[in-house]
């Protein structure tokens, strides 16, 4: 019998759905599961015809319950090691993807799993999910990324309020709070996904990447070198054909269409 994989990927249309997909386990990462998530991304980020991928959980219970706390029982010290480079090397990989991610939260995420959320370009929430970073209970701390991102995201004051008490927050303080961008019901919750992931999919991709990258560089420094970024960023756009497509579509009156080129 073969193994049931980890990560499945469906195609729709320049879309791209990735879901975890270890429901017994309340989708949490194993080994097996992150070694599946890189791959999927190498694949999909060289991938011309995927323009947004969308990141959920399989089944309605968890988005992602963070590491795998029965595999990580069984670890050596050097082997936990591995393990946090490695989770904190993915989530940075699908953080740097030329092209938008969004995470889809369809139940828990916990740890990894809102490390996970953190590291997408964009959250849209289900109204039960339930978020946090939940480390510190576990004597441990955030490793993959969640120390940066949440202060980066939320602020430094109410990061350290979540990290230091392990709270697990609700949806709609998620949203309050601007962890998540967007809660939906969640029965709406792919299609509230795909539906911006569509709407996405329709602007030049190159732009889209180039917006991507001018606002993760920039964020990161201070305004006079961001300012230089976004120039440099635009000066990538200015000799492509969809920029000119842009300017032909206006004139004619008609819908852009973009081949990324
Ligand atoms: N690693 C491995 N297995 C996990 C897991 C994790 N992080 N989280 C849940 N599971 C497993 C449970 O052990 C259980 O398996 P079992 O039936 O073989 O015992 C199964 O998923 C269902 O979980 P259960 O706890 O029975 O469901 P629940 O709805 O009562 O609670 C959670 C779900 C996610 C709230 C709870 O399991 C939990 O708090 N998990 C730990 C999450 C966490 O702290 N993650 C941070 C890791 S750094």
């Amino acid at each position: 019998m073969t193994p049931t994989k980890a990560v499945l990927t469906e195609r729709r249309g320049s879309v791209a759905l990735v879901t975890l997909n270890r429901p017994e386990a309340m989708n949490a990462c194993d080994r097996a599961l992150l070694s599946e998530l890189r791959e999927t991304l190498v694949d999909l980020r060289f991938d011309p015809e995927i323009r947004v991928i969308v990141v959920t959980g399989a089944g309605e219970k968890a988005f992602c319950a963070g590491a795998d706390l029965k595999e990580r029982a069984g670890m050596t010290p050097l082997e936990v090691k591995r393990f946090i480079v490695t989770i904190r090397d993915t989530f940075s990989l699908l953080e740097a993807m030329g092209k938008p991610v969004i995470a889809a939260v369809n139940g828990v995420a916990l740890g990894g799993g809102t490390e996970l959320a953190l590291a997408c370009d964009i959250r849209i929430a289900a109204s039960g999910a339930m978020l946090g970073l939940t480390e510190t209970g576990l004597g441990i701390i955030p490793g993959a990324g969640g120390t940066q991102r949440l202060p980066r995201l939320v602020g430094k004051g109410r990061a350290k309020e979540l990290i230091f008490t392990a709270r697990r927050i609700s949806a709609a303080e998620a949203l309050d709070i601007g962890m998540v961008e967007q809660v939906v019901a969640a029965g709406e919750l792919l299609e509230a996904a795909m539906r911006m992931a569509e709407k996405i999919s329709e602007n030049g991709p190159l732009a889209v990447e180039q917006a991507k990258y001018a606002i993760n560089a920039g964020m990161e420094t201070d305004l006079a070198t961001g300012l230089m970024i976004e120039s440099r960023c635009y000066d990538v756009i200015i000799p492509t054909q969809d920029r000119l497509e842009g300017l032909a579509a206006f004139r004619e009156k008609r819908k852009p269409l973009y081949r990324g080129e």
